[in-house]
This record gives C-alpha cells, sequence and structure tokens, in this order.
C-alpha cells in the first residue's frame, strides 16, 4: 500500500469557507489525501481565500510567495487557490505566482477531484464556472468520523443585494438555497457524529427559501422549527442575515424556539441614511432600529451584533455621528467595524474616496465606543446563570471551556464536565475576553 498523500489547507475569510475546506478535505480524501496541519509535509497546499478587502486579496500572495521554497525542494507538491480570490482573479492568478497548479472558484468545488488529477499529469487546472448542479450534493458526503460539539452547515450561498461595496455577488454568484431535506440529513448526520450546535450559514442566511419536501418553498424560520425536531441537537445559531429579510416568522421564532439562541448577527453598514443609500442597502437607520424593537420584543434578552463600514465615498464627519448615534442606540454585544477598502468591479470603486487619515481616526473613535458596550453587556453578565455547552479543555488542569447562549467564552474550573456537556453555569468573573463562571448542582 502506497502512504496517503497529505493535504495542508489554511483558510481565509469567512465561515462559509470554514465550511467550504472542510468539505474539500473529505473530497480530497477520496483522492487518497489524508489532512495535515503544517504546509511543510503537504503534497497539496490549498489556499481557500478571501476577497472581501484588499488586504485579504494581498495576504494570498505573499503567503503564495513562500512556497517557493517548498516547491524547489519538492517538485511534486501542488499548489491550489480556491475561495473568492479563485473567482474573482482566475487565471490572473497562475500569471502572477507560476508556482499555482490549480484555481478553483467556490461554485466549483465538486469538481475537485478531477481538477486534482488534472494537475498530477503536469497540467495546469482552473474552474472558475458558475454551474446550475448542487455542489454539496455532488460533494461526497461527510465522513462518519467523531467530531467536536459545534459545526457549520450551509444553507443559502450568494447575494442578489449588491451593496454598492460588496464582492460577494460576484465571487459568490446569484442567492441559492440548498433543499430542506438535504440540510436535515445532514444536520441529522452531525449530531450522529457529536455534534450538539449547529450554525446555518448564508452570505443572506435569513432570506433562505429552499424547497421542503411538500414542495413549497420554506423560510429560514420553517427550517429552524424542522431541525429544533432533531433529537440531540440542542442549539441552533444563524449568519448572516440582511435588516430587510427578518421576516415575521423568524422574529417569533426567537421568542419561541427554545433551541434557538439568543444571539443575532445582524449588520447595518452605517448609521447615516445618505450613506447607506449611496450603498445600496435598501434600508434606513430607523427602518434597522424598528427591526431591533420588533427583536427585543420577541427576546428581550437577545445579544445583539453588527458589521459597520467607516470612510465609505463621501462620508461626513456628520454620517460618521450617525453611525455612532445608531450604535449608541442599539448597544451591541459585538460589533465589527472595518475601514471600507476599494474592491475593483464594485460601484463605490469609482466614486470620490474619504481620506485615509480621516477614516482610521474614526475607526478607532467608532472601536473605542464598541468595546465599551462590548465590556459593559459581559460585565454585566457576572451573577446571571447561564447555559454553557463545553467545547475543549482549559489551560489549568481540569478546566473546561465553551460558550453560553450569548457567545461568550466562558471557563469553569473544576468543571467535571466532558467535551460535548452542557450545564447551567453561574457567572462570577468577567475578564479580559471571557467570563469565569460555577457548575449549578
Ligand atoms: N453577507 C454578509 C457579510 C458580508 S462580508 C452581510 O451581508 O453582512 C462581512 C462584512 O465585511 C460586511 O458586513 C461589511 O461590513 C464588510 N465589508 C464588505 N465589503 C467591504 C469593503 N469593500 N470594505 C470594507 N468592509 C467591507
Ligand atoms: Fe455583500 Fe451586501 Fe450581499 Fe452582504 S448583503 S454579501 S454586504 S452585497
Ligand atoms: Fe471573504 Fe468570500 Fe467570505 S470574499 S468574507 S470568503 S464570501
Amino acid at each position: 500500500m502506497t502512504a496517503p498523500k497529505k493535504l495542508f489547507i489554511k483558510t481565509y475569510g469567512c465561515q462559509m469557507n470554514v465550511y467550504d475546506s472542510e468539505r474539500m478535505a473529505e473530497a480530497l480524501g477520496g483522492q487518497g489525501y489524508v489532512e495535515t496541519k503544517t504546509a511543510d509535509d503537504a503534497d497539496m497546499i490549498l489556499l481557500n481565500t478571501c476577497h472581501i478587502r484588499e488586504k485579504a486579496a494581498e495576504k494570498v500572495y505573499s503567503e503564495l510567495g513562500r512556497f517557493k521554497g517548498l516547491k524547489a525542494e519538492k517538485p511534486d507538491l501542488k499548489i491550489g487557490v480556491a475561495g473568492c480570490v479563485a473567482q474573482a482573479e482566475g487565471e490572473e492568478i497562475m500569471r502572477r505566482q507560476p508556482l499555482v497548479d490549480l484555481v478553483v472558484g467556490p461554485q466549483s468545488y465538486h469538481r475537485l477531484p478531477e481538477l486534482e488529477a488534472k494537475t498530477r499529469t503536469g497540467e495546469k487546472a482552473l474552474d472558475t464556472d458558475f454551474p446550475e448542479e448542487d455542489k454539496f450534493e455532488k460533494l461526497k458526503s461527510r465522513p462518519k468520523a467523531k467530531r467536536g460539539p459545534t459545526a457549520f452547515l450551509t444553507v443559502q450561498e450568494g447575494c442578489d443585494k449588491f451593496c454598492a461595496f460588496c464582492v460577494v455577488p460576484y465571487t459568490r454568484g446569484a442567492e441559492v438555497s440548498r433543499p430542506v431535506d438535504r440540510i436535515l440529513t445532514e444536520a441529522r448526520d452531525l449530531v450522529e457524529r457529536g455534534v450538539r450546535e449547529i450554525t446555518l450559514l448564508g452570505q443572506n442566511v435569513n432570506a433562505y427559501h429552499g424547497a421542503g419536501a411538500d414542495g413549497s418553498d420554506w423560510s429560514l424560520a420553517q427550517l429552524i422549527w424542522a431541525l429544533d425536531k432533531v433529537d440531540g441537537l440542542e442549539r441552533i445559531r444563524f449568519t448572516t442575515s440582511h435588516p430587510n429579510d427578518m421576516t415575521d416568522d423568524l422574529i417569533e421564532a426567537h421568542g419561541a424556539c427554545a433551541k434557538l439562541m439568543p444571539y443575532l448577527h445582524l449588520p447595518v453598514q452605517s448609521g447615516s441614511d445618505k450613506i447607506l443609500k449611496r450603498m445600496n442597502r435598501s434600508h434606513t437607520a430607523e427602518s434597522y432600529l424598528r427591526v431591533i424593537e420588533r427583536i427585543r420584543a420577541a427576546r428581550p434578552d437577545i445579544l445583539l451584533s453588527g458589521d459597520f463600514i467607516v470612510g465609505f465615498p463621501e462620508e461626513t464627519e456628520a454620517d460618521f455621528q450617525a453611525t455612532l448615534d445608531l450604535v449608541e442606540e442599539v448597544n451591541y454585544g459585538y460589533a465589527y467595524s472595518f475601514k471600507y477598502s476599494t474592491r475593483p468591479g464594485t460601484p463605490a470603486a469609482e466614486r470620490a474616496q474619504v481620506d485615509e487619515a480621516e477614516s482610521s481616526e474614526r475607526l478607532q473613535r467608532l472601536q473605542a465606543l464598541i468595546t465599551r458596550q462590548q465590556r459593559a453587556i459581559q460585565d454585566a453578565m457576572v451573577g446571571r446563570d447561564v447555559s454553557v455547552l463545553f467545547e475543549k479543555p482549559g489551560r489549568i488542569d481540569g478546566q473546561m471551556v465553551g460558550k453560553s447562549d450569548y457567545l461568550h467564552s466562558v471557563h469553569v474550573r473544576d468543571a467535571g464536565k466532558e467535551i460535548g456537556e452542557i450545564a447551567r453555569v453561574r457567572i462570577v468573573e468577567s475578564v479580559t475576553n471571557s467570563l469565569a463562571g460555577v457548575i449549578l448542582k
């Protein structure tokens, strides 16, 4: 028997890429590959890339440059680029970096085994099509091996919203929802393998409209209620949502479905209506705040998170102030903020750009406010009882670390719990990036 070939995958970008990397590893498992944790002993290196901001894309080229020495030592080593940079730049990648043997876009992963075989004949392989077929259906099903207690499950891909700054509609293509039965089968399989918490993924996950068994289109809320009935699955989350797709049934589910965790990531990007319009966001600051009000009425303790872009073209100090005002009003438990990054081919790239120093200064101010809010919300957990799903041992002997229902990291000394167990925990202390708790008997 020949020794298995080794595959090293490095993943950048969003959770969807994390999920895709798992599925690609499984698909290449069928070609005799086993995963390895370092590039040094790999027979194939795959970078699963992100194109969302300029820095993310540039990282890929500097990383590829570092493989020069390895490839010189090991001429049989194959180097592949997958993900959103692969989709956006295609053949250009091979021109810029001749080391690359394979380029595969996110919608063509099911063709990876054939593409890999092609590289073995010494040819270069490229596939950045948007084929009609369901890639997940064609990808080899997940092997039955035991796995950790949390998992991602992609239910919807692509985006039809075309925000003026964003590459996703171009790199991931049009919005497509996977059928309900395939999602339920995959969820049951994950649970059999030890998973207790599933995060449903989609670029616009709350716009989900997959075909149900009855042939009608199901909403995300309907899908969540079906998953609620899966025995052994204890927690459900979903990300990322668009404010305009927060339907009544989904808001109600937040109040009524015990397995649906009290956490919602709802990006708003800006608090200025002028900027939101220029971003093509199709909601206003006011309509966003009304959505939040309805969600909080259904689930008062929900923890909210968001995404923000500062320094979008034509953003004035007054526009930025409107963003700070909105953040004050919402009070976020987590928030991610970014300096606007020009993306070639998107409408905003052509517009007058905000001064770099100005953008940096605004980002700092926004992040200071967000950090204060996050911190206050985390500190306010002290004295409260939460449920914790234990994911791994901590640094201290006997300590276990997990996530609360609100997604805070919680560590418990002498927990006496196994990975995958859920326990009621009283929070006793708030430290920099996590909470400390004790098990409630
Ligand atoms: N589908 C999700 C996530 C998109 S990417 C959504 O609609 O929210 C994640 C975040 O990256 C976005 O919410 C936005 O805040 C940020 N982002 C996207 N394009 C960007 C750009 N050109 N410059 C800076 N940040 C950007
Ligand atoms: Fe990008 Fe907007 Fe689509 Fe989100 S909704 S993926 S920000 S285009
Ligand atoms: Fe990045 Fe593509 Fe995700 S651009 S954020 S990896 S969808």
